[in-house]
């Protein structure tokens, strides 16, 4: 932590802080082995900047020095003052709010809002937010004729991304991604589009008719109605569980700088419309280690069948037969996951609505298990927030399949705020890293009769 140190104004006599690097500048002394020179380098919030290196050369001819860091585990890639995570004792907070907070006191549009713009927006603020998301639902009726050329068991997440990734050939005003106005439209038309994109993959699936959205209900009271409205003239969302959606969608909404923000943020960075980063983050999204994670839990829990079969599926597990514990573990948390913490709670208000998920005492012993066992205390492994949300999912009426669909949807406020983050940021450019070339040397072609 910076410390900030008192400082008095000659003339006016005022007090004032200023932080203490600015008075002794922070630095790193390297003395280089190989020259045996020595070098200063600047510390700036607890980093060093990796260009810094550079000049720690052998002599003219050398590149200079870079950092060697293989799935970014321990460099920066951005300067964000968006959420912030402290993994060890499992605080999340967006623009400094605690999410157990907002969790319980916003809607999801409340905090997309905050996530994009930095402030929980006034009354007015919100109305008119709420107005242009509600009003920009619909899709163009060629999407509809897109989707229908997907295979009846093609995967949600498959259909979503493409949907999404199409919409930027109907707006190609997207393109104009330095005109704050233009950006502004994208962002909107992405944030209301997504639900309905979700909903028709969801029925196309189904084979069943895709729903139009309506204006009167809320975000996730549309979603619930495009996805489950059938003869009914006017679809009724249950309380209940619609304010449970919201809550899922509130903890899914930003996660700082995982693996889909850093392909959001990498694919911007070339000047790309958002439809296509967003596509390219939701396909990052996709995969198991990541939002696919949600899938894949519940695939395990019902692989497992029963609570008595945990312990012997635990110890395969650990002996790397069983393949991993799915919705376990976290790159940043060291702790439990402060969503999943929610998640849990939220699951038993939704029980009480749809009657208990079974595989919910499969997921209460293996985390029961797992928490005590060596293992997993070494690693430190606690359930992240995919552990328990497919469990509530499922009791929505969601088809495995889709659940990852309902994490990008969330995700969607908070790759957009990254986005348009990193565009705002002079120190930012077109995301290029490097790399430690090993391969051969020069070598002369060699004819194909002579290969081999
Ligand atoms: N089950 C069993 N062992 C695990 C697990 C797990 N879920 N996660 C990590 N480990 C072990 C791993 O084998 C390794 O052991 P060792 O040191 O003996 O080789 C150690 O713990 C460290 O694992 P890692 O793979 O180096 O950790 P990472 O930070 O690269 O991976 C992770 C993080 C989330 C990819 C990983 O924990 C994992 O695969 N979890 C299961 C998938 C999952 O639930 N993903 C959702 C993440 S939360 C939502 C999101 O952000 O998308």
């Amino acid at each position: 932590m910076q410390e900030h140190i008192m400082v008095k104004d000659a003339k006016t006599g005022k007090e004032f802080e200023v932080p203490g690097d600015l008075l002794m500048p922070e630095t790193l002394t390297i003395i280089d082995s190989r020259t045996c020179k020595e070098y200063s380098v600047p510390i700036s919030h607890g980093t060093i900047k990796a260009m810094d290196l550079r000049q720690i050369k052998t002599g003219d001819d050398d590149f200079g020095l870079m950092t060697y860091d293989p799935a970014f585990m321990n460099t920066a890639s951005c300067q964000s003052k968006i959420t912030f995570i402290d993994g060890d004792k499992g605080i999340l907070r967006y623009r400094g709010y605690p999410i157990e907070q907002l969790a319980e006191h916003c809607t999801y549009l409340e905090v997309a809002y905050l996530i994009l713009y930095g402030e929980l927006p006034t009354q007015k603020q919100l109305d008119e937010w709420v107005y242009h998301i509600t009003h920009h639902t619909m899709v163009h009726e060629n999407i509809k004729k897109f989707m229908d050329g997907f295979n009846y068991d093609a995967h949600p997440m498959g259909m979503f991304i493409s949907t999404i990734a199409a919409l930027s050939t109907f707006y190609p005003d997207s393109k104009n991604i330095h005109d704050e106005t233009s950006r502004q439209l994208q962002i909107k038309r992405l944030i209301s589009k997504v639900p309905t994109i979700a909903a028709f993959a969801y029925r196309h699936h189904l084979g069943l008719p895709y729903v139009y959205p309506d204006n009167d209900l809320s975000y996730t009271g549309n979603f619930l109605s495009m996805l489950f409205k059938m003869t009914e003239p006017k679809y009724k969302p249950n309380p209940v569980l619609e304010r449970a959606l919201d809550i899922l969608f509130i903890l899914h909404a930003d996660h700082e700088q995982n693996c889909s923000t850093n392909v959001m943020r990498s694919i911007g960075s070339s000047q790309a419309d958002p439809f296509v980063c967003t596509a390219g983050a939701a396909a990052a999204l996709y995969g198991p280690l990541h939002g696919g994670a949600n899938e894949q839990v519940l695939r395990m829990l019902r692989e497992i069948g029963s609570k008595d079969k945990v312990p012997e599926f635990i110890k395969r597990v650990k002996s790397g037969e069983g393949g991993r514990l799915m919705g376990f573990g976290h790159r940043i948390y060291k702790n439990y996951d402060p969503r999943a913490k929610i998640i849990k709670k939220t699951a038993e208000q939704v029980f009480e609505v749809t009657g208990r998920n079974p595989l919910l005492d499969i997921a209460i012993e293996l985390e029961r298990i797992a928490l005590e066992d060596d293992y997993f205390v070494k690693r430190k492994l606690y359930p992240n927030v995919d552990f328990y949300s497919g469990i509530i999912y499922e009791a929505l009426g969601f088809p495995t399949e889709a659940f990852t669909v309902l994490f990008a949807i969330p995700r969607t406020s908070g790759w957009l705020a990254q986005w348009q983050e990193m565009l705002l940021d002079p120190e930012q450019k077109i995301a290029r890293p490097r790399q430690v070339y090993l391969g051969y040397g020069k070598r002369d072609f060699v004819p194909i009769e002579k290969r081999g």
